[in-house]
Formats: structure tokens, sequence, C-alpha cells
């Protein structure tokens, strides 16, 4: 979350510095009032305070962006009144002094004969000496080799290995306390670099090492529309860091106050949260112990490797980890088991410094007896390089979509029953083969049943999924308001018909007016959502704290018995689909409106998207669930509940897909697969049901049978795209605009996830004109046909496990 920082500056104007510039000479000081610019105007350097105390603090701030410092001097050593002054000697040695109280200072090695001090456009204030590098070249001392909590372009986390410097980023204290906070983020070791967060001197999150592609285990640092990842590697440095793609755009990297790794990005005047890095509940550091490795979902699912059974026998208890079914005696036929699609797991040690092949690897391994085991990937790009771990292997992750492979040591014993187990496969499956039809009927019966259970627990694990590890307990603050029922029930006129306003899929909705007068709605949930008391208040104040313009507002809650009710704030302006498929309401919906409601949705749909603290995949988007207030500003309503019925327990309610056909994307509906991507299908049909104001799902056209979607691909490949736009929009309205629209909604409906855009993209393309927007590809559902299977045949696709076991040669027997 980005807390606004207020920043007030003294404004008397000394006299050393006579006008705006963005360079202090020899002999100049910088006073409490005065700033440096850097030549275009980007950033300033100066004194600053943080909201409302009399600290002063000497840093550098986006010049025409209110309220963002990016790098602060005397972090911990604040200035108590506006007397200091930064000074430049003819020496080149820089300080931040009152008299003798010495706040900040830099002092550069060796003769320097005409230093000095300028800010440039990158964000960057360089000590040079003129008479040794002009204007540019190698610096005296730069603020980019001391990182506070904000990494931009250019700037890079890591070694320079000559100097043996290390750049780290250290989180502020709190949003208002530039002083050197808990959480450190840093890239380490450099022979096998791993990004690590750490909160204090404990691991909190790791992704690593390097794999000549990615951080192992990270999918989030890729390029995307607005910035580029680097990694670099040589003898001299390594480091990571990133470019914007384009360079007008403003983007910083931070690490904040409560440990969240994020990218921003300065889109249409405000900042946008692009990426997180911690992205869900088994990216806490070592959760399953030693050789268990986490399964996505929101509690944590930890499970064994194979060939390894949980130490301890208290099913929550995963500290012991898991221990090997057969212990090892080395020398005695040891092997190795490969596994694959794993984020590797922690304390990896590079050997040797040249290219080795996968045997190499294998044997460097098996000689050491205190090697558990071993993988082949390029870390520094040079062809392939061996990583072997002499300690028990911790903080794996299950990473089907592109994890590593790893060589795990194995007892002689486990070995052989593989192989065993393979031989009896093959038999098997030939035998099956063979059976009569009625035994391979009740073989496919046996099959459904099972995969039918997986599916279940599968479900259960595809929940909201991150959540803040900090330590201070919810209960702690509780700060939401627990209505009591009498004042519910009096608000409501008990309940009455006539205050009803609604029934979705989770329950009733009514209207009332609080005492203070305040005007509210209640969802009063349907019964059994299965889940605890304690749970169910967890969980409604974390859904509380999510707080955004377009997000409708929790307000309170309550809870009767079995009963429990959610309060909201009241929107006049009901729902989206009141007004977009009633022709006469419709008409009045001009471009603009429709245009500033997809921005609103795309807005807050990235915020649950992408928050820090909890991420929540909507699943049911659709126009009943967007609320517009009195300035036709949408709101996204909903979200979170579907966290709060878990679907095991929810009854009937639930045990069917949640979701509304028209808006639910193929994998969802047919296999029940949903992610961040399911919920970006929803809206890019939404986005074409309000350019065209049609409903995609019963839409008619005479010419075809197509729905809203398959009409709007068939427009676009048969060049006509605006032949898509609701003829009852009476204004003109900017062609291109709506071009971008209609396309960034078919690449919203693709029919593969992968290939759909995030919804940091999209609100890219949407507000940019000059962001490149790909061609979409033919959408999911495009044709008139959708069958809802309910899908016992498609989910026997689950069959296939993750951690695939094969053998590689087990040497020496
Ligand atoms: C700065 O001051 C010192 C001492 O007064 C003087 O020797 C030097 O020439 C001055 N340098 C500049 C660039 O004015
Ligand atoms: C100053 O900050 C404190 C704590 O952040 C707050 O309680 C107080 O209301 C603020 N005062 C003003 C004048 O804003
Ligand atoms: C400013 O603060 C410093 C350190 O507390 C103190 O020595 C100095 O006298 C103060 N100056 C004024 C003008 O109050
Ligand atoms: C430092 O503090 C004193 C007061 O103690 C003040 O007179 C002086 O102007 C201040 N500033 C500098 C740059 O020394
Ligand atoms: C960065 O600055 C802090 C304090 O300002 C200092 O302790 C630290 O050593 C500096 N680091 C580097 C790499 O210069
Ligand atoms: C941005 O990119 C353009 C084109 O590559 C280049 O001409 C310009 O100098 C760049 N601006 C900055 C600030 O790097
Ligand atoms: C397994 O659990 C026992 C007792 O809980 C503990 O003493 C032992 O160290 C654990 N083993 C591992 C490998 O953590
Ligand atoms: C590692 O590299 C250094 C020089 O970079 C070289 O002298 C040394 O022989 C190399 N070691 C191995 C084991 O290849
Ligand atoms: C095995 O590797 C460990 C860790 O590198 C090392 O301390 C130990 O000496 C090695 N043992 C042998 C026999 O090489």
């Amino acid at each position: 979350m980005v807390f606004p920082l207020f920043l007030a500056f003294c404004c008397f104007l000394g006299s050393s510095l006579a006008q705006t510039t963005d360079t202090l000479s020899a002999n100049q000081t910088l006073q409490d009032g005065q700033s440096l610019v850097s030549s275009g105007q980007v950033f300033e350097f100066g004194f600053f305070t943080v909201d409302n105390s009399s600290a002063r603090y000497l840093g550098i701030w986006y010049k025409n962006i209110p309220l963002q410092v990016t790098w602060v001097a005397n972090r911990n050593n604040p200035i108590a009144n506006f007397s200091a002054e930064l000074a430049l000697s003819s020496q080149g040695s820089v300080s931040l002094q009152n008299g003798s109280i010495k706040y900040w200072s830099v002092t550069p090695v060796g003769a320097v004969s005409e230093p000095f001090l300028r800010l440039l456009d990158n964000g960057n204030l360089v000590l040079s000496d003129a008479s040794v590098s002009g204007d540019s070249g190698d610096y005296l001392w730069q603020s980019f080799d001391n990182i506070t909590d904000t990494m931009l372009p250019e700037m890079k986390l890591g070694w320079n290995l000559r100097t043996g410097l290390k750049r780290t980023m250290t989180s502020w204290a709190s949003a208002v306390d530039p002083s050197t906070g808990q959480y450190t983020f840093s890239l380490e070791p450099p022979d096998a670099p791993q990004l690590i967060l750490w909160k204090g001197s404990q691991k909190q999150n790791r992704w690593g090492p390097w794999n000549g592609e990615r951080f192992s285990g990270s999918n989030e640092l890729q390029a995307n529309s607005v910035f580029r990842p680097i990694f670099n590697s040589s003898p001299e440095e390594v480091y990571y860091s990133f470019e914007v793609v384009d360079n007008s755009t403003l983007a910083r990297f931070v690490v904040n106050p409560e440990g969240a790794v994020q990218y921003f990005a300065w889109l249409d005047n405000q900042w946008t949260p692009l990426v997180t890095l911690q992205r869900d509940y088994c990216d806490t550091y070592g959760i399953c112990g030693p050789y268990g490795t986490c399964y996505d979902s929101s509690d944590g699912n930890c499970r064994c490797l194979k060939g390894f059974r949980k130490n301890d026998t208290n099913p929550l208890d995963w500290t012991g980890g898991c221990s090997r079914t057969w212990g090892l005696s080395c020398g005695n036929g040891e092997g190795f088991v490969k596994y694959k699609g794993l984020k590797l797991p922690d304390n990896s040690r590079l050997s040797g410094n040249t290219s080795s092949s996968l045997e190499e690897c294998e044997t460097e391994c098996l000689k050491n007896c205190s090697c558990m085991a071993f993988t082949r990937v390029d870390v520094h790009g040079n062809g392939g390089d061996c990583l072997l771990w002499f300690v028990d292997l911790v903080d794996m992750k299950n990473y089907p979509s592109g994890g590593d492979v790893l060589y795990i040591r194995m007892a002689r014993a486990e070995i052989d029953a593989i192989a065993r187990a393979k031989r009896r496969r093959r038999i098997i499956t030939a035998v099956s083969i063979s059976l009569s039809t009625v035994c391979g009927m009740l073989i496919l019966a046996f099959i459904c049943w099972y995969a039918l259970r997986r599916k279940k627990e599968r479900t259960r694990d595809e929940y909201v999924v991150y959540r803040d590890s900090g330590d201070g307990g919810l209960e702690d603050n509780l700060e939401l308001p627990l209505l009591d029922i009498a004042v519910v029930a009096d608000a409501t006129r008990n309940f009455s018909f006539q205050n009803k306003v609604g029934q979705g899929g989770f329950g009733e909705v009514y209207k009332g007016v609080l005492p203070t007068g305040q005007e509210v709605a209640v969802k009063k949930l349907s019964l059994n959502s299965g889940q605890g008391l304690k749970e169910f208040k967890n969980e409604v104040i974390l859904i509380a704290k999510l707080q955004h313009r377009n997000l409708v507002k929790l307000l309170g809650c309550c809870i009767h018995g079995d009963e429990r009710m959610l309060i909201y704030e009241y929107l006049p302006n009901k729902s989206l689909d009141h007004h977009l498929f009633v022709p006469d309401r419709r008409k009045l919906v001009t471009w603009k409106t429709r245009f500033s409601i997809i921005m609103g949705i795309a807005r807050g749909l990235l915020y649950l998207h992408e928050d820090s603290r909890l991420r929540i995949i909507h699943r049911d988007l659709k126009p009943s669930n967007i609320l517009l207030d009195s300035e036709m500003n949408p709101k996204i309503s909903d979200f979170g509940i579907a966290k709060i019925f878990t679907v095991e327990n929810a009854g009937e309610m639930t045990n069917r897909i949640v979701g509304t056909y028209g808006y639910m994307s193929p994998e969802y509906a047919l296999k029940g697969h949903f992610s961040v991507k399911s919920d970006v299908f929803s809206f890019g049909v939404l986005l074409l049901e309000i350019v065209s104001g049609h409903k995609n799902w019963g839409f008619y056209h005479p010419d075809h049978d197509l729905n809203l979607v398959g009409h709007a691909w068939k427009l676009w490949t048969e060049g006509n795209a605006l032949g898509l736009v609701d003829a009852l929009i009476e204004q003109e309205f900017p062609m291109k605009e709506v071009m971008r629209c209609i396309q960034v909604g078919l690449l919203c409906v693709q029919q593969r996830p992968e290939d759909r855009p995030t919804m940091s993209s999209v609100v890219l393309m949407l507000v940019s004109e000059t962001s490149d927007v790909p061609q979409p590809k033919e959408p999911g559902f495009g044709a008139e046909s959708f069958v809802v299977s309910t899908d016992s045949s498609s989910s026997v696709k689950i069959f296939h496990f993750s951690n695939d076991m094969t053998m590689t040669a087990p040497e020496s027997r």
C-alpha cells in the first residue's frame, strides 16, 4: 500500500545559490529551502519533512509528482530545525551540518581539484571532479551506490566485485519515518545469486538462484509492457536492475515498510502497482521445512517430496519437514532422483567456475558424501554451471509452470524401488490395455471418481492467496465495527422486503439507514458459510483493509447466531447492468463515461490482483457486480466474498462452479482452473459489453448465432471493429480510443490464459496512447456453441504429478 507522504518545504531563499540549477560547486552551500533540480526537471534534491513531524531530511524526490521521495541522505540523523546546510569543500568533501553537528557526509578518497555535486535526470546525485572526468564518466561518489528503499532504472542491486561494494535496499521504518526499517532486500551470494528479503536477520522470502532466465520460483519478474528486468553477471559485477520500455514512463521498485517488494509506475497521474514479488503463502521462507514443498493455497499446503515422509506426526506442524524413507548410506550404491518443476532450494553453492556438463555435476556431487543434491543451470551465462547443496534442502515450492529440475541424493533401496515401480507400471499398462471392456469401464469409473475428488481438493487451493506475514495478530487491531443485530434489523426495517434491493450469489441485499443517517447496503450471507467465527472476523478485517476508490467499501459486519452479515456503503446509482442493458438509460451513458467506467474497473481489479496484503481473484466479475456512485464512478463489489465462503463447506451454493456463464473463462468453466487471468477474461467480456451495450450471453444477431465475443472477433477480422460500438452513443467519440479499447477487450478474452495480458498491462494499454497493443488471437468461446460439461472427463488431466520422478544413472553400486 502506498501511503501518502506529506512533504512540507520551508520557503526562505538564501543567497548562496542564486537560481535553479542542477549543480553545487566547490565552496557553495545548499541551505534548507534551496534545492538542486535536474536539467530535464525530472528530479529535485533538497530538504524535506515527512508528514507533520518537524524532522528535516535531505533527499531526492520527483520534481513534478507530489510526495514521492526516492533517496534520503540522513535517514537516521534527522535535523531538528531549519538551520543545517550542505556544503561542498574545495577538497571535494560533502557535509551536511550545523556548526559542529554533522548529520551526513561523504569524503572522497585521494586528491580532488575541481569538485562538483550534480543531480542527474535519472535521479542520481553524483560527486565528480571536473578536472579528471569532465562532466561525465567516473564518479567520486554517487547516490546510486547507496540505495535507500527505492530502486530506479539504472540503479543496480548487487555487487561490484572489484571494490567489494554491495548495494541493498532497506525499507523505511514506516510510511512517515525514513529511518532504517526492518526489511532489507538483497542479491546474494554473488556466485549463485538469489533475491532475498530479510526481516532483521531472518529470511522472509527468497527467489533464486538465477538460472539463466529468471530467479528460480519467481514468474513475477518478467518483461512486461512497462519495464524489463535486467540481470548481469561478469567478473566485475553481479547485479539486478531494470529498464523502462518507454523512457518517459516513471517507474520505481520499492521495498515498503511492511516488506512488500513492488514495482510501481506513474500512469494516468497516479502510482500504479504493477508487480508484487510475493505471490502467495508459499513464498514464505522455508514454510514446509526440510525436504517439504509448498503447493499454492490459502493456508499453505505442504507435502513431502517423494521418497520422504513427514517428520512430525502433528499434521499442522511442518517445522521439522520431512525425512527420508530410506536413510542414506554413502558409498553403497546411492544415486540421484530427478524432481521436476521445483523452485530450487536455498543455500546452493557454485562448483568451479567453468562450464560443466550434467554428468560432471553428478560426479562432483556423488564424490562428496555431504552433497545432498545438484543441478545444472546457466547462472553466469557461460553455458551451464553446477550448483551443489551440502545441507538439508529447504524452501522449495511446487512450480509446474517452468520450475527447475533438481537431482536429489537417494539411498540404493529407494532407487531400486523406483525402478521396480517403473517396471510394474509398464506391466500394468500392458495388462490394462488388454482387459475386457467391462473392466475398462470400471477403471474409468474409478478414475472419474478419483479425479472428482482431486478436483474438489484442488478448488480449495485456488482461493485468495497471499497474506502479509507481519507478526501483529489480527485480533489485536480489530478495527472493523461489529454491529449489533438490533441496529442492523432496525436499519433495514427488520429486513423487510421493501428494503430488499438485490439477491446475489451469496445472499440477499437490503438497503438500510443507520442511526447516524448513513445509508448502507446489508448483505445477508446465506447460512452455512462453514467458517469459524474467528476466521470469519479475520477474513472480514482483511477485506475491509482493501481500500480503493474503485472498490465498494466494507463498513462493518454483524454476527447473529449462525447468520453473518456484511455492511457496505450504499451506492445510489445501482449497478452497471441497470444502465447498460436498458435502451433508454443506455442512451445517456456517453463514451466518456463508458471509458471512465472501463478504466475504473481496470484499476479496481488491478488493485485486487496486486495489493500487497491480500491477493484476491474476484471470480464473478459482471455488470451487476459493478456499482456506480453518484458521479458514475464504478466500484467493484462482492470481492473477497469467495474467500469468506470456502468451497467445500459452503453447501450447495458454492459446490457448483461459482461464477456466471457468459463471463467465465473457458479454462474455468470447463476445468475449474482459475487464476487472475480468468478475471482478465471476465474483464474483457465486460469491456466489450460496455462498448457495445449488449450482453455477451444471450446476444442476438440476425446474420449469425455467435455470442457477443464471437461477434466482436468476426468484426475485428473483417476490419470493421468499430461496427461493434453501441449505435446509441450519440455524441462523437474518439475513434482511436475506442479501437484501442476493443483491441484490449479482445486480448483479454483470448483462449489461452497465458496469452491474456495482466491487469497492469491492461491499464497501461488503456491509458497510454503510445504503448504497443499486440494483435489479439482468436477468443475462447468464439463460436456459438459452448457446452458446459459438468466435467468428469476433462478433469482426468489432473492425473499428472509434477514431482515427476525419473532416474538418472545411479553409478557406483
Ligand atoms: C574555495 O575556497 C578556498 C579557500 O577559501 C579557495 O582556496 C578556493 O580557490 C575556492 N575555490 C573555488 C572554486 O572558489
Ligand atoms: C500529526 O500527526 C499525528 C500522528 O501522525 C496526528 O495524530 C496529528 O493529528 C497530526 N497533526 C496534524 C496537525 O495534522
Ligand atoms: C538547531 O538544532 C541544533 C541541534 O539540535 C542546535 O544545536 C542549534 O542550536 C539549533 N539552531 C537553532 C537556530 O535553533
Ligand atoms: C547552526 O546553528 C546555529 C545556532 O546554534 C546558528 O546560528 C547557525 O546559523 C546554524 N547554521 C549553520 C550552517 O551553522
Ligand atoms: C549508505 O549510507 C549509510 C548511512 O547513510 C551508510 O551507513 C552506508 O555505509 C552507506 N553505504 C554505502 C554502500 O555507501
Ligand atoms: C528516450 O529515448 C529516446 C529514443 O530512444 C531518446 O532519444 C531520448 O534521449 C531518451 N530520453 C532519455 C531521458 O533517456
Ligand atoms: C524430526 O522431528 C524430530 C522431533 O520432532 C526432531 O528431533 C528432528 O530433528 C526432526 N528431523 C529433521 C530432519 O528435522
Ligand atoms: C577460476 O577462474 C580463475 C580466473 O578467473 C582461474 O584462475 C581459475 O583457474 C578458475 N578455477 C577453475 C577451477 O576453473
Ligand atoms: C565435502 O564438501 C564439504 C562442503 O564443501 C567440505 O567441507 C568437505 O570437506 C567435502 N568432503 C570431501 C571428502 O571432499
